[in-house]
């Protein structure tokens, strides 16, 4: 999610003077806010009404206590691609016995890349950063998920070792205000024309998924997230905007999941169980994409065809009202209907749903609750709130969240928002 025209990215902290919360504030007994126990933010999630939200849930080979997911967060602290020490206490103060963290989109390949300080699962040495990660979120009992992410044509060709242009289905630019940051003079930059992955560059990328799924796996991870959402590369090859290849990749609805089912079936194989492997889209989303004119049909074909493998789960990101033109939803199924809803594909896919963006605990709670979703995902609120778990439960306010720092390189705005006081309530 970088990339925004007011997104500051640097080789050090941004430096900007921003408020603090006062490290008064800052639990006096860390030990015990993380050994919170199930037991008792079910109890107290009674209270607030957010009970939905605090029953056990089994995704594939899984076992949850609880459906507040952490959503991916790219935060760009991993110079040279390698997670730091403050990205295993970032992780670890998220942790909660039996729920589910999904890593930042980590890079699968060299020619994966496309925003600066992102970490990678084809390195040695991120291999080696990311064991203590792992570690701490397994010591305070939480489930792991990586993220796994090729960026195709949202890059620049000063992030490809060979200098010429990012890869993607088509020779088609990103159409969008949306600029890209070369990790060289960290300026902005248009977005630029990428080039046509020839065959063989496809089946490369398939097997990179699978591969760094496999590296994943070595680190200690629980699972991985294939990341199919937010206009990159599987999102590319999946519209028919960004893809207008005339083979088995593109073309009809079914040629342009082919690449999508390819690498579901690559890092199934790597990690040797589907109970282990999520998948993440954004039927509707604008970001870095303009939405397939026949999102509908679309989604509905491939959740489908998803359904044949047993997955962990499936991550849809919610439509965004606010950032929707109108025209995201003509010629829709050739129905009048908004399809602003992930009803639809509750509907197509039998597995389990987690549903992500915009969401409070109240919304989150209701989703459950009426079968909206079986889990929701937490972004900016993850960010802001260490204990949000304990928070939902409690129904506690929530801190804000500091745009200013989600991709700066250090631990402000990272590491250092408080946690809730341990008082007799909570
Ligand atoms: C700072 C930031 C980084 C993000 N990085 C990723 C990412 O790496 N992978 C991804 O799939 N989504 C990413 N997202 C999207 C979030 O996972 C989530 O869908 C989005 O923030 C909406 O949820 P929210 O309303 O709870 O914040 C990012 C969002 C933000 C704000």
């Amino acid at each position: 999610m970088l990339s925004t025209a007011s997104t500051r990215v640097s080789r050090a902290s941004s430096g900007l003077p921003v408020q603090r919360p006062s490290p008064a504030r800052r639990c006096r007994q860390p030990a015990r806010c993380a050994a919170a126990a199930t037991a008792d933010l079910q109890q107290a999630a009674a209270g607030a009404g957010t009970e939905a939200l605090f029953q056990p849930l089994t995704i594939g080979d899984v076992q949850l206590k609880h459906r507040v997911v952490m959503a991916p967060l790219t935060r760009c602290r991993a110079i040279g691609g390698v997670p730091p020490a403050i990205t295993a206490e970032y992780y670890r103060q998220r942790a909660t016995e039996g729920g589910l963290i999904v890593s930042e989109a980590t890079c699968v390949s060299p020619t994966a890349h496309g925003y600066p300080c992102t970490p990678t699962l084809y390195l040695p040495e991120s291999l080696e950063g990311w064991k203590p990660v792992v570690q701490g979120i397994h010591d305070k009992g939480g489930i792991f998920f990586m993220q796994l992410w090729h960026c195709g044509r949202a890059s620049h060709a000063d992030y490809q070792a060979d200098g010429r242009p990012p890869m993607a289905p088509s020779a088609l630019p990103i159409v969008s205000d949306m600029k890209v940051m070369s990790p060289k003079d960290y300026q902005w930059y248009e977005y630029p024309t990428p080039r046509a992955m020839e065959k063989h560059e496809i089946t490369e990328v398939i097997a990179s998924f699978g591969q760094a799924a496999r590296s994943a796996v070595s680190v200690g991870a629980d699972g991985v997230e294939i990341h199919g959402a937010s206009g990159y590369i599987i999102n590319q090859f999946l519209n028919s905007l960004a893809n207008q290849r005339g083979n088995e990749y593109g073309g009809s609805i079914e040629n342009r999941c082919r690449f999508a089912l390819q690498v579901v079936e690559s890092v199934c194989e790597a990690v040797g169980s589907a109970g282990r492997v999520g998948i993440r889209f954004s039927p509707f989303g604008h970001y870095l994409m303009t939405p397939d004119p026949q999102t509908y049909p679309l989604y509905t074909y491939l959740l489908s065809e998803l359904n044949k493998f047993g997955l962990s789960y499936v991550h849809l990101v919610e439509p965004r009202t606010d950032d929707l033109p109108l025209a995201a939803f003509h010629n829709v199924s050739g129905s009048s209907a908004r399809p602003d809803s992930l009803a639809p594909f509750r509907q197509v896919y039998g597995g389990t749903l987690i549903a992500a963006g915009g969401h409070k605990g109240a919304s989150a709670a209701n989703a459950v609750q009426g079968d909206h979703a079986d889990a929701v995902a937490f972004g900016r609120y993850f960010i802001s709130c260490p204990d949000l778990v304990r928070r939902i439960a409690l129904g506690a306010p929530l801190n804000s969240y500091e745009r200013d720092a989600f991709y700066t390189q250090d631990e402000k705005g990272y590491i250092d928002y408080p946690v809730l006081e341990e008082t007799p309530e909570g």
